[in-house]
């Protein structure tokens, strides 16, 4: 008996042995031998797979990629090689959560992801919890729907009001963007995911994007460009970056050896993994030997692009194994590779909850006359604007849209809320195909019925196409202004009051009607919970505490770069039939923002760092201290007001003179105090790199730290400084730089 038991036990071994995927037992497996041995075993056939990306195929006509597991409406992916233990890993977007396709095949359930608010509404929150929180969020649906990397955050600065991706991005300022970033790569990068930094570098524009050469001062890429991804890199470690169409100085990004391998790898010290922008060319060895590690989406001949330069010794078989470490050290970090069981279910509830509460830390109020906000409840509301309604934007369009499960919008947030609101106007709207011109007979109408008007202006932008400095998109039409004097002639006339709220991705004028409304809301798109948001400003519930992260100017043309920005082909080069390659000259060099409007005294609309609170703050007790690599400063904020609030201490630094002429001031760290009731106060710390004050200077190619007396000031903005103390330096310092790009 005892035979027959052993004998059936040694047979069941030895058939489950052979069920299992025999790998031959000399084969090195990834995560069980080292990556050394893995990169040993690996044939150059499967090294240049590995680097050229996975596999597309033709989905309803789109190129997508081949997802064994993963969800068709992801972005992208690397290859598996199973002979080495080395899977597939799954890439999607984007910046504002993760963009995979709703419907599967075969499948009847339809799969949604949390639309969250836009990169600039994160960056208007000046809170690095903020971006965290909406970071973890992104990440866990990354997580649990089977993902592997998010294409985000997007984080180019805004050089130009005008670009149709600053909905994505962040800032005019590379240490808001860079730290809000990096806070945004931490919170997704929390859930064992990784990030894409992206477009590096100096992708300021999408007019002729993919050809178009960016034309920088070394001064204006390390002080600005440069620097914005330096500080993301030092914050959040992100997994990969994301290398940009574009060319800078004549190289294409991607190929650019000086960039991404000696000023990245080099001076930054970067670890990670590079991969391009969705961009099918065929410079392949270039990218290779600039340590550009992905090609997304390569293709299949240049595998044998690599092989044959490799052979025919025109590549080094050690640069190719250097790119292979790259992708093996993120492949190992993968959910994909540790195999996680995706639920494909995360919390979509509790995510869209913190989508609510994060916009409104970020939404900002520009103006409010005597007090006509909050609003009270029980008002009837006359809400005007298709912007309020079905054209309400809960995000702009491209590879930065996410699949929302819904979005709910102004008037549902109002009525959310308590709000009364007129239900004939509803029914207007929700009939209208565009925007209503309102005639002055049917405003008074409007204020003869009801207490108060809101009318939202909305604005559209996205990935392949700049806005226009023309009416309807910078300026308002015609019919917007009209509308806005007829509603505000008929409320004032009865004594009422108009709210304007402006749901855009990016700044438009204001100065020409700023004058009108009693009082103007800045929510940007705010995400699928944007209505609410909005509305918990409006009600009170939420007091505003969201500051600008980028300069109103009075006019577009008052922008430094409008000179050098493609409206009508000027400031390029552009080839109709897009064969050459176009031109943007950065003539503006380091005066981007406030660097330029506060250094030269340029009056704007609205400052870099403005935004009101139903509250007020004191500053107080600023204290700095200067170390030779971290300066330190507390200041202490009050409130002094008589609701609570949260306010943002914004700590510039004016440095001395030196050979090089410096913008008058420059943010070197921020912080935001936690809610504060009345004549409560907190003491808030901020740290920043003393070298980060230093100045680039070309002619030594070094950073240059002048000696002398530093001026920092704590402010509410650029233009309101509350604080100011002096922090000395007694001994200059130069540090020469590897790279010249
Ligand atoms: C696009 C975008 C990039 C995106 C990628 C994948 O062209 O420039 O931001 O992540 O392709 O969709």
């Amino acid at each position: 008996m005892k035979k027959a038991i052993l004998l059936t036990l040694f047979l069941s071994l030895v058939i489950a042995g052979e069920s299992k995927p025999v790998h031959k037992a000399n084969v090195p497996q990834l995560g069980k031998n080292s990556i050394d041995e893995v990169l040993k075993a690996m044939t150059l056939q499967e090294k240049a797979e590995l680097l050229v990306g996975g596999d597309y195929e033709v989905v309803n006509g789109k190129k997508g990629p081949v997802l064994p597991e993963a969800k068709i409406g992801a972005a992208g992916m690397t290859k598996a090689i199973p002979r080495l233990g080395i899977p597939c890993t799954v890439l999607t977007d984007g910046p504002a959560g993760v963009r995979i396709s709703p419907t599967r095949k075969g499948d009847s359930r339809t799969y949604y992801a949390t639309g969250n608010p836009i990169g600039t509404l994160v960056a208007s929150s000046w809170d690095t919890q903020c971006a965290r929180a909406v970071g973890r969020n992104m990440g866990n649906e990354v997580l649990e729907y089977g993902c592997d990397v998010l294409l985000a955050p997007g984080m180019c600065l805004h050089r130009n009001p005008l670009c149709g991706r600053n909905f994505e991005y962040f800032s005019e300022d590379p240490v808001l963007s860079g730290t809000m970033s990096g806070n945004e790569i931490l919170g997704i990068q929390s859930n064992g995911v990784g990030t894409s930094a992206k477009h590096f570098v100096c992708n300021n524009q999408e007019t002729y994007r993919t050809q178009n050469n960016s034309i920088v001062s070394q001064r204006a890429l390390r002080e600005l460009y440069l620097k914005n991804f330096e500080l993301a890199i030092r914050i959040g470690n992100p997994w990969t970056i994301m290398s940009s169409y574009n060319l800078l100085n004549g190289p294409y990004t991607q190929a650019d050896k000086p960039l991404l391998h000696d000023w990245l790898r080099g001076e930054v010290g970067y670890k990670g993994m590079v991969m391009t922008d969705w961009t099918e060319r065929r410079n392949t060895v270039e990218q290779v030997n600039a340590e550009n590690d992905l090609m997304e989406w390569g293709l299949d001949v240049q595998v044998q692009d690599i092989i044959n330069a490799v052979k025919d010794g025109k590549l080094s078989i050690d640069v190719v194994n250097r790119n292979v470490r790259n992708l093996l050290n993120y492949i190992v970090k993968t959910p994909h590779f540790r195999h996680y069981k995706a639920s494909d279910a995360p919390d979509l509830k509790a995510h869209a909850a913190v989508a609510r509460e994060m916009a409104a830390q970020g939404i900002i109020l520009l103006k409010n006359r005597e007090g006509t906000l909050p609003l009270v409840q029980g008002q009837k509301i006359a809400l005007f604007g298709i912007g309020s309604y079905k054209g309400f934007l809960a995000n702009g369009f491209g590879s930065g849209d996410v699949n929302k499960p819904y979005v709910v919008n102004i008037f549902k947030g109002l009525e959310n809320a308590g709000y009364q609101v007129d239900p004939d106007m509803a029914e207007l709207y929700e009939d209208a195909d565009a925007d209503i011109n309102i005639g002055p007979s049917y405003a008074r109408h409007r204020a003869s019925v009801d207490n108060v008007a809101i009318m939202t202006i909305r604005r559209n932008s996205g990935e392949g196409s700049d806005r226009r400095n023309e009416p309807g998109d910078w300026k308002l039409s015609p019919a917007e202004l009209n509308t806005m004097k007829n509603i505000a002639d008929a409320f004032h006339a009865q004594g009422k009051k108009l709210i304007v709220i402006l749901n855009i991705g990016g700044v438009i004028e204001t100065t020409s009607w700023k004058n009108i409304p009693d009082a103007i809301l800045l929510p940007w798109q705010p995400g699928e919970e944007g209505g609410n948001a909005i509305a918990d400003v409006i009600s009170g519930k939420v007091c505003p505490s969201g500051h600008l992260p980028m300069t109103f100017p009075l006019a577009y043309e008052d922008v430094p770069s409008s000179k050098n920005f493609p409206q009508n082909d000027n400031g390029g080069v552009f080839d109709k039939d897009k064969s050459t390659i176009g031109f943007t000259k950065y003539d503006e060099g380091i005066w981007v923002g406030y660097r330029y409007f506060d250094t030269f005294d340029k009056p704007v609309s609205y400052p870099f760092g403005y935004g009101l609170s139903y509250t007020t703050f004191s500053f107080s007790n600023l204290k700095v201290r200067y170390g030779r690599e971290v300066c330190k400063a507390v200041v202490t904020v009050t409130n002094t007001g008589k609701v609570a609030g949260k306010e943002v201490a914004q700590l510039y630094v004016s440095a001395p003179k030196g050979a090089l002429e410096k913008p008058k001031k420059e943010l070197r760290a921020f912080a935001k105090t936690r809610t504060l009731q009345p004549g409560e106060s907190q003491t808030l710390t901020m740290t920043f790199r003393t070298m980060d004050m230093a100045s680039f200077n070309e002619n030594t190619n070094s950073w240059v730290l002048d000696p002398g007396v530093y001026q920092v000031k704590a402010g509410q903005s650029v233009e309101d400084i509350k604080a100011t103390a002096p922090m000395k330096i007694s001994k200059g310092v130069q540090k020469k730089v590897l790279a010249v790009i």
